[in-house]
């Protein structure tokens, strides 16, 4: 039990210090001010995958997990980030890109914290699917298939999530919403602010 809490209390004081003496570490209140976030600099998400590149490089089938780094640290695999691993590990980018093309778990461009998965189904489009799409997109300032510039929310469409009972139905990330009106979308986008 006093393990535990001297080990919190360690962590926390090490999160402080950082928090004060790193100046180039970008960081953030979470919205619950329960804890403090910490997010790596571009810098750092570089040091990071070259690390890895270096744990690879010249190994058999070296590009997946390099890739699959890159992708988590950056969250796509873009063009720039294509040029730095094809300049560390020796490989082509051509090759990279490829690659990056073929595996879905791969994008090259950055995806929001939360999908918004709208249904553009028949079932759902009938109820007024199109009037609740169009609302996200107002309301967020991104056209569908984009990105908010804070990284939240990235509007998506889909054919049928298979909630044709619930129709005009929605996805986000894992939660299902239906009977959704353009006066739903407000209170939602909320919510998911709120969590940050
Ligand atoms: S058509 Fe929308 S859930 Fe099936």
């Amino acid at each position: 039990m006093w393990y535990n809490a001297f080990v919190a209390a360690s962590i926390t004081i090490i999160k402080i210090t950082i928090f004060f003496f790193h100046p180039s570490t970008d960081y953030y209140y979470s919205k619950s001010h329960k804890e403090v976030v910490f997010r790596m600099t571009t810098e750092q998400k570089y040091e990071k995958l070259k690390t890895t590149i270096d744990q690879w490089k010249g190994k058999d089938g070296a590009l997946m997990p390099v890739m699959h780094e890159a992708q988590d640290i950056f969250g796509c695999i873009d063009e720039q980030t294509q040029e730095f691993i094809s300049e560390h590990l020796g490989c082509k980018k051509s090759q990279i890109y490829g690659v990056a093309t073929f595996y879905s778990r791969f994008t090259l461009t950055g995806r929001g914290k939360n999908i918004i998965n709208c249904c553009l189904g028949t079932a759902c489009y009938v109820r007024g699917a199109q009037d609740v799409y169009d609302e996200f997109a107002k309301q967020l300032g991104i056209q569908p298939g984009e990105t908010t510039q804070d990284g939240l929310f990235t509007l998506e469409s889909a054919r049928c999530i298979g909630c044709c009972g619930l129709a005009p139905a929605m996805m986000i990330n894992e939660e299902v919403y239906g009977r959704l009106t353009p006066g739903s979308v407000t209170e939602i986008i909320a919510k998911y602010r709120a969590i940050g």
